[in-house]
C-alpha cells in the first residue's frame, strides 16, 4: 500500500508522523473523503470546496491551489495502488501540523501535515438493493458540524451504538429533532414529501446530498429542506442515508422496527438508482 505523506509516496510502513502532530493530540485538522470511480474522483470541486472552507475556518495555513493540487495525487495513488479497476476511497487529510503542544497555535513557519491513502471499495450490492438497519442515537457533537474535522467522537460513540445493535447506521437527534447520521445525511418521506435538514452549521453539507438535490429537481419529487421532527420519524413513510461510501441506502429498520413494511420505498429506489446513473455515468463506466 503506497501513501502520500508531505510530498512524498511512500510504502505504508515509512508513512509516519510525529507524535506531536496536532492532529493526534487535538483533533487539529480537516479531512475529506472521495469516492473514486475507475481513475475519477466523483464530484472533486464539491470536496475541495468543503475542506477549503473547513480549512478557513480552523484557520490552518493551506491554501486552495494546494487542496486542487490534490486531486492528482489522489489520481496517482489509485493508479500506484492498483485500484483502477472497480471502486476506491480516498482519504485526506490536512493537520495544523507538529510542534510542541499549545493549545493556542504553533508559530506561522509550521507546515501543516498532509496526508493521503487510497483503498479498495466493495460495494455492498446487497444493502443498496435491500436496505439497512438503523438505530437512533443523540447528537453529541459540537457546533460547527459543517467542517469536516478529524474530531469525531461522537460520530464515534453514535456508529459504535449501531454496531453492537446489528445495525449500520445510527441516526443523531437533537432538540427533537433530526440532524444528520453518524457517517451520513438524512432524508425522510412524511406526508408524501421528501425532508431534510437544512444545510448550516449542524450538519455535514454533504456532496451525495448535493447531488441528490439536483437529482430531485430533475426527477421533481416533492422536498421540504426542513428539520424531520424526532417524534415523526416513526411515522415516516420512507427512510434512507446517504454518503461518498454509502450512495443512497435505504433504511428499512428502525430501533428494530420496520420502516413502512421493511421495504425500500419508491422515492427512496428512484433517488437510488439516479444517483446510480450519474456515479458511473461521471466516471465513463458501467456498474
Ligand atoms: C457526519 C456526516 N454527514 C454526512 C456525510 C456524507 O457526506 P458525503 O456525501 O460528502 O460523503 C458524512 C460523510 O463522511 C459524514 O461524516
Amino acid at each position: 500500500m503506497i501513501m502520500y505523506l508531505n510530498g512524498q509516496f511512500l510504502p505504508r510502513e515509512q508513512a509516519l508522523i510525529p507524535v506531536e502532530d496536532r492532529g493526534f493530540i487535538f483533533g487539529d485538522g480537516i479531512y475529506e473523503g472521495v469516492r473514486a470511480v475507475g481513475t475519477k474522483m466523483f464530484e472533486w470541486a464539491w470536496h475541495a470546496d468543503r475542506m477549503e472552507n473547513g480549512l478557513k475556518g480552523l484557520r490552518i495555513n493551506f491554501n486552495r491551489a494546494q487542496i486542487d493540487a490534490l486531486e492528482a495525487v489522489c489520481e496517482r495513488l489509485v493508479q500506484d495502488n492498483g485500484l483502477t479497476d472497480g471502486e476506491a476511497f480516498l482519504y485526506l487529510e490536512v493537520s495544523r501540523g507538529a510542534a510542541p503542544r499549545t493549545h493556542f497555535f504553533p508559530p506561522a513557519t509550521v507546515p501543516p501535515t498532509v496526508f493521503v491513502s487510497a483503498s479498495k471499495l466493495v460495494v455492498p450490492r446487497k444493502m443498496r438493493d435491500e436496505g439497512c438497519s438503523a438505530v437512533t442515537f443523540p447528537d453529541m457533537r459540537w457546533k460547527r458540524r459543517d467542517w469536516k474535522t478529524v474530531n469525531l467522537l461522537g460520530n464515534v460513540l453514535a456508529r459504535q451504538a449501531a454496531a453492537e445493535a446489528g445495525a449500520y447506521e445510527a441516526i443523531l437527534h437533537e432538540d427533537g429533532i433530526v440532524t444528520e447520521g453518524a457517517a451520513t445525511n438524512v432524508f425522510a418521506v412524511i406526508d408524501g414529501v421528501l425532508r431534510t435538514h437544512p444545510l448550516g452549521e449542524r450538519i455535514l453539507p454533504g456532496i451525495t446530498r448535493m447531488v441528490l438535490m439536483e437529482l430531485i429537481a430533475e426527477h421533481k419529487l416533492p422536498l421540504r429542506e426542513e428539520p424531520i421532527p424526532f417524534a415523526q420519524l416513526d411515522g415516516a413513510s420512507e427512510i434512507f442515508v446517504c454518503g461518498s461510501t454509502t450512495d443512497v441506502t435505504p433504511v428499512v429498520t428502525l430501533d428494530g422496527k420496520p420502516v413502512a413494511g421493511g421495504k425500500p420505498g419508491p422515492m427512496t429506489v428512484a433517488l437510488r438508482d439516479a444517483f446510480e446513473a450519474r456515479l458511473y455515468q461521471a466516471a465513463g463506466t458501467a456498474r
